[in-house]
């Protein structure tokens, strides 16, 4: 078989001017005559940051994947990206989620690289790098960096995030201190890696695995765990096998494959940021994945994932108990998953999961035992969501599944903030909370603000839930019975924005419905008294609310959607 052209070959291969220039300044970094003899070139896309402190230990999972490379007879570059940290970027890290993605791909496209391992570990730092290679279409694998290991405090297990929101509702309700609370700050977050619930860095790193574009294994193994290496060196020999074998992500990201890791967030009790990720990621491989999909496929498959916000576990005991693979192998043993999607192994994921064996029914549960039959992301419409909204009804309280309240209306969050530990605000347990202006354009970045703590004088009575609707997106470690994503958000002129306070509202998540009782007529006229959007603050930002899309599309670009390869381009000297 006559050996494919490598497109590093464009760059590195022959006597003339040009390819002298390359080799010769590469050579500046120690390298030998035959780092440039036409083995694969691997570029290793980092996220690594200290201002990402979930990738701050990715330097080193970077090594060895390096190490698997040059074991296969690849040339191993190291490059590194925007990163984001989700616990410290302001004004959220999903503004930037799409700049990043830019970053990603235009840094393949540029580069001599045959292939890509993606390290990443922060929620959007997945999809970001995902999408970015995506739209090259270059053979791509990704490594997560792996959870933390779990939080421990005063006797206590406790979660990232998840027990945050908790312990802060204990203190607003009197029952915690607030010395206790922040003596919790270390204990929480006690080693290198991403957040120890399944919030959404660890669901991005299921997804990964679950779409095949990972390793098996990839999700759960811990990030200070000894096997956390040998997987990343692993992945850093099958990328130049994949290069040879011109394995490419759109053979992998297939509809199928979507569908699969749909069927997978619901096992797992994924976060909701998810159905807006995989929808982006779809885009840039020209898929049409909508909020439809997402409530057709992942309908009837029970959350059996015993893990915070939805359960009581955590990532590491997910691990001890079989990881995802145990996940996937319950799922093909009921069908509720196609084997035949190809897996980055090149073999299929039917072959790569069947029987992989479950050590702790009480973190997966059996699905005669799942700890929520109907566990999917429930996509809503109606008159106050006509393109669609969602809830995630294992972070819900079952009794508020179906329920009517009179609305209390928030202008945005800033209007939150000041009136909701108003003594005098007239809300009571059966109010809905109703929070605008927090959509992608409304908020650029779309503010993770949806999980609207509670009024103080009613977590007091002792209420821990009440329906909460907004057009932004919630913490993947949060829970609540909240419907997010709004969409078309109220910044533009969706019905959200004509809400008042005193408008009663059903929410129906059986039959999949958010409707605001109002004529047409009468949310017309409102509307028409609708309120512009702020004026640009240009820069990013601008380019930002000028170009995202809503929602119910994924929130990419209107101008990065789509698979634009990674035709060498030509050089300029
Ligand atoms: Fe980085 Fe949760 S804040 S994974």
């Amino acid at each position: 078989m006559r050996k494919r052209r490598l497109r590093s070959a464009e760059w590195f291969e022959g006597p003339g001017k040009n390819a002298f220039m390359y080799r010769s300044w590469m050579k500046n970094q120690g390298l030998p005559d035959d780092a440039f003899d036409g083995r694969p070139v691997i570029g290793i896309c980092n996220t690594w940051s200290e201002l990402t402190p979930c990738n701050a230990h990715l330097r080193e999972v970077a090594e060895k994947v390096r190490r698997g490379v040059l074991e296969a007879g690849g040339l191993p570059l190291e490059f590194p990206v925007t990163s984001l940290g989700e616990s410290i970027l302001r004004p959220t890290a999903m503004l930037m989620r799409n700049l990043a993605s830019m970053d990603v791909e235009e840094s393949i496209r540029g580069n001599p690289i045959d292939g890509v391992v993606l390290l990443v570990g922060c929620d959007k730092t997945t999809p970001a790098l995902l999408m970015g290679a995506a739209s090259c279409d270059l053979p791509a694998l990704v490594v997560s960096g792996g959870p933390m290991l779990s939080g421990r405090h005063n006797g206590e297990i406790i979660g990232s995030g998840t027990d945050v929101w908790r312990y802060h509702q204990e203190v607003k309700n009197g029952t915690r201190s607030i010395e206790d609370f922040l003596s919790a700050e270390q204990a929480m977050n006690r080693s290198a890696g991403s957040c120890n619930t399944m919030g959404t860095a660890s669901t991005m790193a299921c997804m990964v695995e679950a779409l095949g574009i990972a390793l098996p294994g990839n999700a759960a193994i811990p990030a200070v765990d000894a096997r956390r290496y040998t997987h990343a060196q692993l992945a850093g020999r099958r990328i130049v096998e994949m290069v040879k074998e011109d394995l490419t992500p759109s053979q992998i990201l297939t509809k199928t494959a979507f569908e699969n890791a749909i069927k997978v967030n619901a096992a797992i009790g994924g976060s909701t940021n998810a159905v807006i990720h995989l929808i982006a990621i779809a885009g840039r491989l020209g898929l049409k994945l909508t909020l439809d999909d997402w409530d057709r496929v992942g309908r009837g498959v029970p959350t059996i994932v015993n893990l915070m916000p939805s359960g009581q576990y955590l990532m590491e005991d997910f691990f001890y108990a079989g990881g995802l693979p145990a996940v996937i192998a319950r799922l093909l043993e009921k069908e509720l998953f196609d084997g035949s999607a190809l897996c980055a192994t090149g073999r299929t994921m039917g072959r790569e999961f069947t029987g992989a064996p479950c050590y702790n029914d009480g973190v997966i549960r059996t699905f005669d035992n799942a700890l929520l039959n109907e566990g999917a992301i429930a996509v809503l419409k109606g008159s106050l969501a006509p393109a669609g909204a969602i809830i995630k009804p294992s972070a819900a309280t079952p009794a508020l599944m179906t329920h009517t309240g009179p609305a209390v209306v928030f202008e945005n969050i800033d209007d939150y903030h000041s009136r909701i530990d108003d003594p005098d605000l007239e809300v009571d347990a059966d109010s809905i909370l109703v929070l605008r202006n927090c959509g992608p354009r409304g908020f650029p970045g779309m503010a993770e603000v949806g999980n609207m703590a509670l009024p103080a004088k009613l977590l007091k009575r002792g209420i821990t839930d009440m329906v909460r609707i907004s057009d932004a997106r919630m913490s993947g470690t949060a829970f609540g019975t909240v419907v997010l994503h709004c969409a078309p958000e109220a910044a533009i002129g969706g019905p959200l924005q004509a809400v008042r306070t005193g408008d009663r509202i059903t929410l129906n998540v059986p039959e999949r419905k958010l409707e605001l009782h109002v004529n047409q007529a009468q949310i017309d006229q409102r509307l028409a008294e609708l309120r512009s959007l702020p004026p640009s603050v240009g820069g990013y930002q601008g380019l930002y609310v000028d170009h995202v899309l809503q929602a119910d599309l994924g929130c990419d670009f209107d101008f990065l959607v789509g698979k634009r390869g990674a035709a060498v381009a030509r050089h300029s000297h």
